[in-house]
Formats: structure tokens, sequence, C-alpha cells
């Protein structure tokens, strides 16, 4: 199938590692033009900084397809969470999308075609324990996303949501740690733990990931506008 990708020019967010960077291997493999960023990649942003993101796409041009990622906001119950630690997640998770997408529409809409997927968690559909900053925060991100595919979808701009369950990368390695310290569990018993809860009793291998995104920026999937799409074995109890 042609994706229609080659020489496009995509964006990832958040791209050093883990989901980010399988998404960038995702869009090169067809051809595109993929700029990443990070704040130790070669294109260094803090994207908790409105003008390092303002440098950055002035720096990269015209963007075609901008996928919106960032780190993953502190753990912890709702007790454990300080309103420094709110504002924090709201910069990094909220902020960071709003200034990526402000910044990449204009041509989007000039040009008539665009596609921004914004990468959140299965914590929009369903609330995760030990996440409250993710529940709360991420829940906004797809509620923002849902509101500018219906905006901006006259604009042959389609604005999805990808919610990735359990993949193989760090943040999972760090939040399986952070559950084990909290259960008293070793680190392999709780990761087993976790693993039986997802039906196909696997993690996601980010590759995966990739693919999905990838589809939702291609041609063929320019009639997928609004959806928020969760890609994690099963392990969301709603549809
Ligand atoms: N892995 C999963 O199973 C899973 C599931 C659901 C949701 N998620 C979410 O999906 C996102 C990516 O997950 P991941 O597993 O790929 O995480 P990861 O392996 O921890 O990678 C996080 C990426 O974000 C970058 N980053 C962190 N803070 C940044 C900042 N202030 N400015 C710019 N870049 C920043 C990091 O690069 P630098 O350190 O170089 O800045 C790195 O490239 C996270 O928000 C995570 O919570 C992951």
């Amino acid at each position: 199938m042609d994706l229609g990708l080659n020489n496009k020019t995509v964006l990832v967010a958040a791209a050093s590692q883990g989901l980010g960077k399988a998404i960038a291997e995702g869009f090169t493999a067809e051809g595109a033009k993929v700029f990443t960023c990070s704040r130790h990649t070669p294109i260094q942003c803090d994207l908790t900084n409105p003008e390092q993101i303002r440098q950055l796409l002035e720096t990269i041009g015209p963007i075609d397809v901008l996928v919106t990622n960032a780190g993953g906001p502190k753990p912890g119950t709702f007790s454990a969470i300080s309103d420094a630690d709110w504002e924090a997640t709201f910069q990094l998770t909220f902020m960071s999308a709003i200034h990526l997408i402000r910044g990449v529409l204009p041509h989007m809409q000039q040009q008539h075609w665009g596609r921004i997927i914004c990468l959140t968690s299965t914590s929009v559909k369903q609330p995760l324990d030990n996440l409250i900053t993710s529940n709360a925060i991420r829940a906004a991100v797809a509620n923002l996303a849902k509101s500018l595919a219906n905006e901006y979808g006259q604009d042959g701009i389609t604005v999805n949501v990808v919610a990735p369950g359990m993949f193989e990368t760090d943040r999972l390695q760090k939040l399986i740690q952070s559950r084990a310290d909290a259960s008293g569990y070793m680190f392999d018993e709780e990761k087993d733990i976790l693993r039986r809860t997802i039906p196909v009793r696997r993690f996601g291998d980010p590759a995966e990931l990739a693919a999905t995104v990838v589809f939702l920026a291609s041609e063929p999937g320019g009639y997928i506008n609004g959806v928020s799409l969760a890609v994690d074995g099963g392990l969301t109890k709603s549809v």
C-alpha cells in the first residue's frame, strides 16, 4: 500500500528514545523527511519552554505531519501530587501540545492538508492507578484534539489521538519500579502481574505503535478524524 508519505515533512516531538523514536523510524521507512526533538537530541527543545518550541518550528519550516509527545508525567495518587507537580504536568503534557499545534496549523491550512496525531495514554479512556496527573491532564489533550478535529477538518487537516497501553520502553520500566516500590514485590513479579492484565498477555513493541501513527498520517488514513485510538492489546475495558 502506498501511504503517500514520501517527502512529507514530519515532526515527532520527544523522540530521543522510546515511542517517539520508534514513530520517527516508522516515518523514515516511508520516505518522509523526519525531524525529531528532545532535550538531548541534535535539535534540542525543552517542550515546557514556549520560546524553544517557537525556535524549533522556525528552524524546521513548514510541517505536514505533527506528532505531539512529551515525557511522562510524575506518577502518584492525589495526596502525593503538589500544586507544582500539577503545574509541571500541565506545561509538559498540555501546553506543549498547544504550542506545537498552534505553530503548524497556518501552513497546513494554507496547503489544505495536514495531519496531527497526539500521543497520550489509555488513561484518556480509563483512569490508571497511581497516575492521577496523567488521568486528568491527558483527558484535556484528548478533548482538545477532538475539538480541533471538528474545527479544522474543513481545512483538510485531521487530528487524532493515539493512546498507548503498555509498551517496552524506559518509561514502562520506571512505572513498574514505582509499583514494585509501593507493593513490595520484586520488579519481575510486578512486571508479570501487569503483563497478565493485558488480554494478549504481552507488552507492546514500540514499532507496533509506530505503524498505527504512520497509518493515521497517511493518505489512505485521511478519513479517520477525531478518534481516540487505544493501542493496548485490549487492556482498556471500555470501547
Ligand atoms: N511506554 C508506554 O508504555 C506508555 C504508555 C502510555 C503512555 N506513554 C506516554 O508516552 C510518552 C512517551 O513514552 P515513552 O515510553 O517513549 O517514554 P520515554 O522512553 O521515557 O521517552 C520520553 C521522551 O520524552 C523526551 N522528553 C522528556 N521530557 C522532555 C521535555 N521537557 N522536552 C522535550 N522532550 C522531553 C525524552 O527525551 P530527553 O530526555 O532527551 O528530553 C524522551 O525522548 C510519555 O508521555 C509516556 O508517559 C507511554
